[in-house]
């Protein structure tokens, strides 16, 4: 292949079953070439104007070069792209072009077009298969690892969704050249999260991440992977969401409500980082995790740009979504704790003054 760097990461769902992350530098255009040895036939490009412009073109030109049918598609930018209404228009297109049930779908962009292209792909004919591309940081460690897809209802983001794994996932960082550098910081709270679930990952964050942050390809590569392995290894063990997977909730409980008690102004990946702030803050106070991991993994927060306090926020509205979360009891709430870099546990039920407390420390008011 024409790429420079190539890491093949097998996601082993157990029985046979099992698929491909191919992480690499300039290996975009080789997917063709890849899925021409498997399938054949005609192909769903799923894409925004963002990315069908930066590299729809060229996959598309790829594609057809080695025999695929291809019908691009391009849907809305951001959360709106993420409906039902938008799915109900890709089956009207797949069934007005003659789609049936070996046509493929070929998810390109970020985490957004990722969990839309995969539920249509679940969905139509009761199920086809489906390649992610996933071009944004955050798609390419976690929204394309583990076949969770979903669209948005009125009432909450990802309320209608199946499991559907993809067949292959395929991460080209030189993508990540044109990210915006607030999507590219913010997908780092995950590889950081990743990096407190896995301790030897956390000490290669902490040796690299200036090359990170320069988007260094070699350092993109081997953060990528290794980020990708531990998530697999997580999501393959439960692929169903029934145990495990949970641990990947570390930083989400408050993440998720400061998220939208500040009303979006703070992204999911920096809502992330104050969360897993603090989770740390909690796990001190209950004497599970040291002052000195904890600092470690603010300092690492900081590091890389992502915020460590939250501003301009209710730590009342906080709470009140805290309680509409499904892991809120009457008695406190229920968090995911790290316990020392590289040991994460989850179920933890934790009273509601000492929620105030680290709400207080964060900058909530
Ligand atoms: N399925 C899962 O397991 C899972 C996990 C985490 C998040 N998600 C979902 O992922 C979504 C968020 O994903 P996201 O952060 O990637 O957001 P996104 O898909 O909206 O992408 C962020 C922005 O970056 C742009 N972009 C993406 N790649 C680019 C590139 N290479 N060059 C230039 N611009 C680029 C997009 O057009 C968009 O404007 C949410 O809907 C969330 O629910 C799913």
């Amino acid at each position: 292949m024409g790429c420079i760097r190539l890491q093949e990461i097998w996601i082993e769902l157990g029985q046979g079953r099992r698929y491909p992350v191919v992480v690499g530098t300039g290996h975009l255009l080789e997917l063709g070439t890849w899925l021409a040895e498997r399938l054949t036939g005609q192909c769903l490009l799923v894409t925004n104007a963002t990315l069908r412009r930066l590299y729809g073109g060229d996959l598309k030109s790829s594609l057809q070069a080695r025999g695929w049918q291809v019908n691009a598609i391009q849907v809305p930018d951001g959360e709106e792209a993420k409906t039902l209404a938008q799915a109900g228009l890709l089956y009207d297109y797949m069934l007005a072009e003659g789609f049936d049930r070996d046509s493929l779908v070929i998810a390109l962009g970020g985490g957004v077009v990722g969990d839309l292209a995969g539920f249509v792909a679940g969905t139509f004919m009761r199920g086809i298969p489906f390649i992610q591309v996933p071009t944004s940081l955050l798609a390419q460690v976690d929204a394309s690892i583990g076949g969770k897809t979903a669209v948005n209802h009125r009432l909450g983001k990802n309320l209608v969704g199946i499991f559907h794994q993809p067949r292959a996932v395929w991460t080209d960082v030189n993508t990540l050249a044109t990210l915006p550098e607030r999507e590219f910081i913010s997908g780092l709270a995950e590889v950081i999260k990743h990096g407190v679930i896995d301790a030897d990952y956390f000490a290669l964050l902490e040796a690299t991440w200036p090359n990170l942050l320069a988007r260094d390809p070699a350092t993109l590569v081997q953060v990528i992977a290794g980020s990708v392995r531990i998530k697999g290894k997580i999501v393959a063990a439960d692929e169903r969401e029934a145990g495990q997977r949970a641990l990947l909730n570390l930083g989400h409980t408050i993440g998720h409500a400061l998220e939208a008690a500040s009303n979006y102004r703070y992204s999911h990946g920096e809502a992330v980082a104050i969360g897993l702030v603090g989770a740390g803050l909690l796990a001190c106070r209950l004497g599970l995790w040291s002052a000195v991991d904890h600092e470690r993994t603010c300092a690492l927060l900081r590091a890389v740009g992502l915020p460590i306090i939250a501003h301009d926020i209710s730590a009342q509205d906080v709470l009140c979504y805290m309680a509409h979360d499904k892991k809120a009891r009457a008695d406190g709430a229920r968090f995911v704790l790290p316990v020392r870099l590289g040991e994460v546990k989850c179920g933890l039920t934790v009273p509601v003054d000492m929620i105030c407390d680290a709400l207080a420390a964060l900058g909530a008011v």
